[in-house]
Parts: structure tokens; C-alpha cells; sequence
């Protein structure tokens, strides 16, 4: 009788199936088996230590980031003042005196300044410019105050400039701005930073007797970076 491959083998009641035969492999089989094994759990082991080791070095970098990472000068405008404002012709002797400071806020991290420039600028034309210090380093933890005046030479205020000061005056207050500018490099310990070109702009109104106006005081003038 031929075998119809496709048919399922048909056993005979009595008999019952024969056993399926346990797999058998050769000794090196197993010996690899276990090798194997042991490479994998190796492998995750360095990789887990190698994860680990990452991860506090990277908290570790980020906490010295945190405590070493420069603030940036934090600059307030006390006072400003225009004394001959109530005069007609003030012009001709006019002066202009401003009172700054510059505070480093850092906790390890002095900071160096390049000469500092200070402008006065008028409806954004610039009406007088000085140089206010030579290079200068200042300690963390310390405020530097840079008071002084502009006159003479370092004010070139017209007597047009000065009809508009008055119109403005009559309307209540005159608005200036005082800029600083200086090149900056922090430094901490031994490592000093590259040159940063920081620019300082401080809004400032005067009332009609020439004092700067509360509502300008003590401002904290906004800092960049060029
Ligand atoms: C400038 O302002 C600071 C802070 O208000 C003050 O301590 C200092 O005496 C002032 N300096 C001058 C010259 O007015
Ligand atoms: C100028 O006027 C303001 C009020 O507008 C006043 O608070 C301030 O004391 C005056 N300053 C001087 C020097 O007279």
C-alpha cells in the first residue's frame, strides 16, 4: 500500500505513538551555551558601570557648571542730573552727573574690565561720550561705583538740543540714556575667559528741577553681550 505523504499518520489503537526522541548535543554544545551566557551578562555588567560612571560625571559637570557659570555685571543707576535744566540758556555751562554701580554677584569669579566708555544719549542721538576708567578687576562679591559728570568737552549739547529739553521739560520730564561699554573677561583662579564686549543701557528721566525722577532710581540697567 503506497503512503499518501499528505495524510497524518494513522496509528493503530493498541499502539501508542513512539516517544519523541530527547535532543542530544555534543558536550562542546553546552560548554559554549554557558560561555555565551556569561560573555552577555559581562557585557551588560561594563555597560551598566560604563552607563553609571557617565551619569556622575555628568552631574558632577553640571553642578560645577551651576556654581561656576558667570553672571554677567549686574549695573544700577543711583543718580543722574541735569542741575542747570531750569535755566533758559543752560546750555552754554551745561553739565550732566550720574552716579552707577557695577556689582559682581559672582561667588568665585572676578572679573576684568577693559577701559570703560560711558555715553548720553538724547532721543538716540548721542550728546556727550567719556571715558570713565582704565582697566580695572574687581573681586567677586564687590560693587564698584563709577560716579562723575559730563561737560566741556565730553557735552556737545546744542541750544536746539537744549529748546527740546525745556519743551520736554515743561511736559513733565527729560529722557536720557547712559550707556557703558567695556570689554570684559572672567576669571576664575588661574583660568581666565575670552573677551566678552558688554554693553550696559540705562533709561534714565529727569523731573523739572534736573533730578532723576523716582521711577528711575536704583534701575537696573539690561546688560548684552556683542
Ligand atoms: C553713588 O551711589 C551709591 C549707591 O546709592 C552711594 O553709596 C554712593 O555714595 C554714591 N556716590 C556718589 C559719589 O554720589
Ligand atoms: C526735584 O523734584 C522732585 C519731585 O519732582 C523732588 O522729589 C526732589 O526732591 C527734587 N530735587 C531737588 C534737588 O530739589
Amino acid at each position: 500500500m503506497m503512503s499518501d505523504p499528505n495524510r497524518l499518520p494513522i496509528y493503530p489503537a493498541n499502539q501508542p505513538p513512539e516517544p519523541l526522541k530527547p535532543h542530544h548535543h555534543p558536550p562542546q554544545y553546552y560548554v559554549r551555551r554557558v560561555k555565551e551566557g556569561l560573555a552577555t551578562r559581562v557585557s551588560k555588567i561594563v555597560c551598566s558601570i560604563f552607563l553609571s560612571l557617565l551619569l556622575i560625571f555628568g552631574i558632577i559637570t553640571f553642578i560645577m557648571w551651576l556654581s561656576l557659570r558667570p553672571h554677567r555685571p549686574r549695573i544700577f543707576i543711583h543718580d543722574f542730573s541735569v542741575p542747570g535744566l531750569s535755566q533758559e540758556n543752560g546750555f552754554e555751562n551745561a553739565e550732566i552727573a550720574f552716579n552707577v554701580t557695577l556689582r559682581n554677584s559672582n561667588q568665585h569669579i572676578g572679573i576684568f574690565y577693559d577701559a570703560m566708555d560711558g555715553s548720553v544719549f538724547y532721543k538716540d542721538q548721542k550728546i556727550g561720550s567719556r571715558s570713565l576708567f582704565s582697566e580695572t578687576h574687581q573681586d567677586p562679591k564687590t560693587t564698584t561705583i563709577v560716579s562723575g559728570a559730563f561737560s566741556g568737552a565730553t557735552l556737545t549739547v546744542t541750544s536746539q538740543h537744549w529748546m527740546e529739553f525745556l519743551a520736554d521739560r515743561a511736559a513733565g520730564s527729560v529722557t536720557f540714556r547712559l550707556d557703558l561699554a567695556s570689554a570684559i573677561r572672567f576669571k576664575v583662579s588661574t583660568w581666565t575667559s575670552r573677551t566678552h564686549r558688554m554693553h550696559a543701557s540705562c533709561p534714565v528721566a529727569v523731573g523739572a528741577n534736573g533730578s532723576i525722577l523716582p521711577s528711575s532710581k536704583d534701575k537696573r540697567c539690561p546688560v548684552y553681550f556683542t
